[in-house]
């Protein structure tokens, strides 16, 4: 090794020894007689210093800038008393540089790497790889490798085994766009990259493989947002003679645990709430929310109808958040969140305001009288002091806006504890949602997910009642996981293809490999897959999964730094088949 030791790792302890050193220009202070590095590697940084007396090492030091790369041979020393770093783990020694070697020099870099600034993030993506020699970024990929390791060593304690499957495959039933291969041998044919192992898994299952995992990269070819990629990674597992608890607990433990293990974060409750999709809906107005805060979603519907007050009287529901303190938002503010109301569909929001500093005011009061405007802020609990917020819509407008207010509001109030991580579980989904355009069911988890046992005549008689056997794990607004138990009964798959208006012949193109290991005794199974790159940011405690992934796609799905996706050769192009058109 070009260094004994790392940067992170000399203390009074070695003071006396000889050691050599590694890495990259961190800070370079010239005083002169003394010149001072600060050397930077993976695991931290050490101070060196070269006297003028040492001629040979002053000279090279006077030549090093930041990001050179270099070693230094040195003795290691105790601080003059005083000039001690408590905020570095060695900041209690030096090195006394004896032989100073540059390795190679480096340009200058486009932004700073040795402090935490601001920096545009095309050119962090476009320099990635400058980007990840600094703290943060290092301390993410540090915090991701520990996830996955804690996770393989806590499944394999439980009797798990990592599979890998396929990355050229079939298209896969998670309802994105594929990413398409094509295939060279076969003219006109082509492979679909996997949004997920969910067929190969489920297959696991019928081959014996009772409790399966695996780190497990997807590809879906999907609008980006801070929490999507295009490909992204999951810990997808499966398990065979599970019921839905089984699955959850078993996931709800290993999170637990690993939280805990590679965190100093808090888990706001435990074991974790359960909620129904219904309950969901009705309280937050989505199925991914956050319980860090209170600001739940109230339905005054009753007793907004009839009111005299033409929006409220025509809607076909009204609901109301609190805003705690809110009494003293200017008109400005209120207009604001009007605009935003608006942005999510809303035709307009009402408010109002039982009493603050300015008495009670608000937009609707004189249309439904003082009595009614009363009992409406009893119902929904607003005190002095507090705002109101209203829409009156379609329940699903309703629901949309006002989950995306709550949200909204607890970011501008600075209301959830970023050391929290508030985990839940949502139960009881419906299995289907009816496709207006499409005029057909749509799963809303996937075409394999069982329904609920006692609601399978519900398929017959009413499929938009029937409740699949889903499960989402949600935290601090985010889906962090989806799983299901499934179908294990060929008869049953059947049904839910003709329910999703899938004709026979396509279901069995796309799945007959499915269909007829199903006929070979598959034993009942169901799984999970927690997202990794969801996690580790919200462990990381960072706004976006891009900031957790070592090289990221931009929000246009490329990749800044190689410059993908990009033209081929003509006769790459031939090879495969296929003709560029226009
Ligand atoms: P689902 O589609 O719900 O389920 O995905 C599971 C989890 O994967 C993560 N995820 C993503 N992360 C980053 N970028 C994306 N584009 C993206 N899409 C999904 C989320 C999500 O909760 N096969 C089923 C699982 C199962 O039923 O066992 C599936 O993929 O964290």
């Amino acid at each position: 090794m070009l260094k004994t030791h790392t940067c992170g790792e000399l203390r009074v302890d070695h003071i006396g020894q000889t050691v050599t050193l590694a890495g990259w220009v961190n800070r370079r202070r010239d005083q002169g007689g003394l010149i001072f590095i600060d050397l930077r590697d993976r695991w931290g940084i050490t101070q060196t210093v070269a006297d003028q007396n040492n001629i040979a090492a002053h000279a090279v030091m006077e030549e090093l800038r930041n990001e050179y790369v270099v070693q230094v041979k040195g003795r290691v020393r105790a601080r003059p008393a005083g000039s001690e770093n408590p905020k570095l783990a060695t900041g209690s020694i030096e090195v006394e540089a004896l032989e100073v070697t540059l390795l190679n020099p480096a340009k200058t870099p486009p932004f700073y790497i040795n402090e935490e600034a601001a920096v545009d993030e095309t050119l962090r993506l476009k320099y990635r790889y400058l980007d990840l020699r600094r703290e943060r970024m290092r301390n993410n990929l540090v915090l991701r490798h520990k996830i996955t390791q804690f996770i393989r060593n806590y499944l394999d304690g439980q009797g798990f085994i990592e599979v890998e499957t396929p990355i050229l495959f079939k298209t896969t039933p998670e309802g994105a766009r594929d990413y398409l291969v094509p295939s060279r041998v076969h003219p006109g044919k082509f492979y679909a990259l996997p949004q997920s192992p969910q067929q190969l898994k489920q297959l696991l299952q019928v081959a014996g493989v009772e409790k399966y995992f695996q780190i497990a990269r997807c590809f879906r070819d999907e609008d980006q947002r801070g929490d999507r990629q295009p490909e992204f990674t999951q810990l997808d597992m499966e398990m065979s003679y599970v019921r839905r608890d089984d699955v959850m607990n078993l996931v709800e433990g290993l999170i637990t645990a690993l939280v805990e293990s590679v965190s100093d974060k808090k888990i706001l409750q435990k074991p974790w709430p359960r909620f129904t999709y219904q309950e969901a809906m009705e309280r937050f107005g989505d199925d991914k929310f956050d319980l860090r805060y209170g600001m739940e979603l109230q339905n005054v519907t009753e007793l907004a109808k009839g009111s005299g007050y033409k929006i409220f009287d025509e809607a076909e529901q009204v609901k109301a958040i609190v805003v705690s303190g809110g009494a003293s938002y200017s008109r400005k503010q209120i207009d604001e969140m009007t605009e935003f109301a608006k942005s999510f569909g809303a035709k307009g929001l009402a408010w109002a305001a039982p009493g603050g500093a300015e008495g009670a005011r608000s937009s609707f009061g004189k249309f439904v009288g003082e009595d009614r405007l009363k009992a409406m802020m009893e119902k929904i609990g607003a005190k002095d002091g507090d705002l109101a917020l209203f829409v009156a819509d379609k329940a699903t407008v309703v629901a949309g806006v006002l989950s995306r207010m709550r949200a909204e509001l607890a970011a501008r109030l600075d209301l959830a504890d970023p050391n929290v991580l508030a985990f839940c579980w949502v139960i009881e989904f419906p299995l289907f949602s009816w496709s207006e355009e499409e005029q057909r069911w749509d799963p809303n988890h996937h075409l394999f997910t069982s329904p609920l046992p006692q609601d399978i005549p519900l398929l017959d008689a009413d499929p938009g009642k029937a409740r699949g056997a889903q499960y989402d794990m949600v935290c601090n607004n985010y889906e962090v996981a989806g799983g299901s138990i499934r179908i294990h009964d060929r008869k049953l798959q059947e049904k839910v293809f003709q329910l999703i208006g899938l004709p026979f012949e396509v279901a069995q193109e796309r799945f007959g490999h499915m269909l007829e290991a199903f006929e070979f005794g598959t034993p009942p199974h169901g799984g999970i897959a927690p997202g990794i790159d969801r996690l580790a940011m919200l462990l990381a405690g960072e706004p976006n999964i891009r900031e957790v992934i070592a090289f990221p796609k931009s929000q246009q799905a490329s990749d800044l730094m190689a410059g993908a996706p990009s033209p081929v050769e003509p006769k790459q192009l031939k090879e495969l088949h296929i003709a560029i058109e226009g």
